[in-house]
């Protein structure tokens, strides 16, 4: 018998037909099994796959339309073909509406018997293609927003929509290994389903679909552990249908995507199943990469910012310098309404924007003015800087604020002469933050001026150092910032407020 031929299972209670649909089906290449009732049926359905069912209507225990309602539920990728005799048509046109692929009269030939059930496999192959392709089609879309992810709460977030939308789950979890022996709980989130809630009971919570071979200490996440105590938490229901799969990465576990229906009755389907332990494979290297590439950037920031620092204290009156810039150029950057990626943009650049006088080799600690000389040397500082962060990609963004910071309005700034709107926008931000904080602050030559005296200047400059644009908007905001700190003082003393 060829293993790949289609598999039959005829349900009739009379043997007679039985057997011979049994031999003749055969005879034209099929696998045939028999059940002599519904029941019976749906017994041989959980042993065996099956693609036809050929049912009689009328059954003892439980008769054709039931047995189609079951398969119709539980495999519904079976084709069901009715037989019936001429009293009841009826009922076998309702059997159609419900799903049945066609009827068949008794008594039948036996040439229309083969006839009707090669059309409903080949349209069931057509129906099940179609399906694979669609399948296909949801989990290139899926990677392919994983793959374009950067961030780890964008990779969380994609992972979590993807298993909303794909798999019509009501509530997806993503567990990680917090790397001492436990779980938690990184993101949950629920979807108000149309279909009606089940009101919280105990009851059996079934769990499909765990990876194959679960090894025993990993356990506790489906059975009892973590994942019990999410389930039986007051607030929410009990599952009616629970699928949960591993994430891995390099052959370890590290952490479970889990997909709930609480819909009474839904269960979740197999290629449901399959997509969530896809998504979840996609996720997890993604979900690692973002972590790597989050730790990477966090170490590169605080080396940086410990640099930023290092160079503020070779000087004894730029010691905070940096972090004040920081803070001012923040607060213009969000009073022009930058999106707060954009306003940390800012705040990194100008923390670093005087990184580059790690190059310049003159002694900044001492008093008085800089010579000629030693004032051009300080001038290449902005590219020096900019040579520092090039090599360092993520930092790009960064580099325009640092090489420009030093740039006018005017065009007479250094290193390049740049002009007006030629000047990247973070630049003449930094640049007007930069020069309050000097002004404000004690410097080796002078003391530092009052507040009025160092906002006056910047707004006898504007149009000439400072795009007036960004200038107005600083000196407004940094009304505001003094009023706010005067009607609610900090409890230390503040690094933003240095008059
Ligand atoms: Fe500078």
């Amino acid at each position: 018998m060829d293993t790949d031929a289609p598999r039959i299972l005829v349900a009739d209670d009379e043997q007679l037909i039985r057997e011979v649909l049994a031999d003749f089906l055969s005879m034209e290449g099929f696998h045939v099994r028999t059940a002599a009732d519904g029941r019976e049926a749906i017994g041989e359905l959980s042993r065996a796959p099956y693609d036809l069912v050929l049912s009689d209507l009328k059954m003892p225990n439980m008769g054709g339309l039931e047995l189609l309602g079951a398969i119709q539920e539980n495999t519904p990728n079976v084709v069901t073909v009715i037989m019936t005799g001429f009293g009841t048509v009826e009922t076998a046109i309702h059997a159609m509406k419900q799903g049945a692929y066609d009827y068949i009269l008794k008594p039948f030939k036996m040439e229309e018997v083969v006839q009707t059930i090669r059309r409903a496999l080949e349209q069931q192959r057509l129906k099940s293609e179609n399906l694979r392709l669609k399948e296909a089609l949801s989990l290139y879309k899926v990677s392919e927003a994983i793959a374009t992810s950067l961030s780890l709460d964008q990779v969380m977030d994609t992972v979590i929509d993807a298993a909303h939308d794909e798999i019509l789950a009501d509530q997806v979890a993503i567990y990680l290994k917090d790397g001492e022996g436990g779980f938690y709980e990184r993101l949950n989130s629920t979807r108000e389903s149309e279909s009606e809630r089940v009101a919280p009971r105990l009851r059996e919570v079934r769990i499909e679909a765990l990876a194959e071979n679960f090894p025993e200490e990993e356990k506790l996440i489906t059975h009892d552990g973590e994942c019990e105590a999410w389930l039986t938490q007051a607030d929410r229901p009990s599952p009616a249908s629970l699928m949960a799969t591993q994430m891995r990465v390099r052959g370890e576990v590290s952490g479970y995507l889990v997909a709930v229906s609480y819909a009474d009755g839904r269960r979740f389907t197999e290629g449901q199943r399959k997509l969530l332990s896809m998504v979840g494979n996609r996720g997890s290297a993604a979900i690692e990469n973002a972590k790597l590439y989050e730790n990477l950037q966090a170490t590169f920031r605080q080396t940086i910012r410990g640099l930023a620092s290092a160079i503020d204290k070779m000087d004894r009156y730029t010691a905070g310098h940096s972090e004040r810039v920081a803070n001012y150029a923040a607060m213009i950057a969000r009073k022009l309404d930058m999106d707060e990626p954009q306003v940390e943009i800012v705040r990194q650049a100008a923390l670093m924007h005087d990184i580059g006088k790690i190059g310049c080799v003159m002694n900044l600690n001492k008093p008085g003015k800089l010579s000629e000389s030693e004032y051009d040397e300080f001038k290449h500082h902005p590219g020096y800087g900019k040579d520092i962060l090039e090599p360092i990609a993520f930092l790009h963004p960064i580099i325009p604020g640092v090489h420009f910071h030093h740039e006018r309005w005017d065009g007479h700034g250094y290193p390049l002469g740049l002009e007006a709107q030629e000047i990247p926008i973070i630049a003449r931000i930094i640049s007007v933050a930069d020069t309050y904080d000097a002004m404000t602050s004690d410097r080796a030559y002078r003391r530092a001026l009052p507040h009025e005296v160092a906002t006056g200047e910047i707004e006898r400059c504007c149009g000439s150092q400072f795009d007036p644009d960004i200038a107005h908007p600083f000196l407004e905001r940094i009304e505001e910032h003094r009023e706010e700190l005067r009607s609610n003082p900090p409890a230390a003393s503040s690094d933003a407020d240095e008059t």
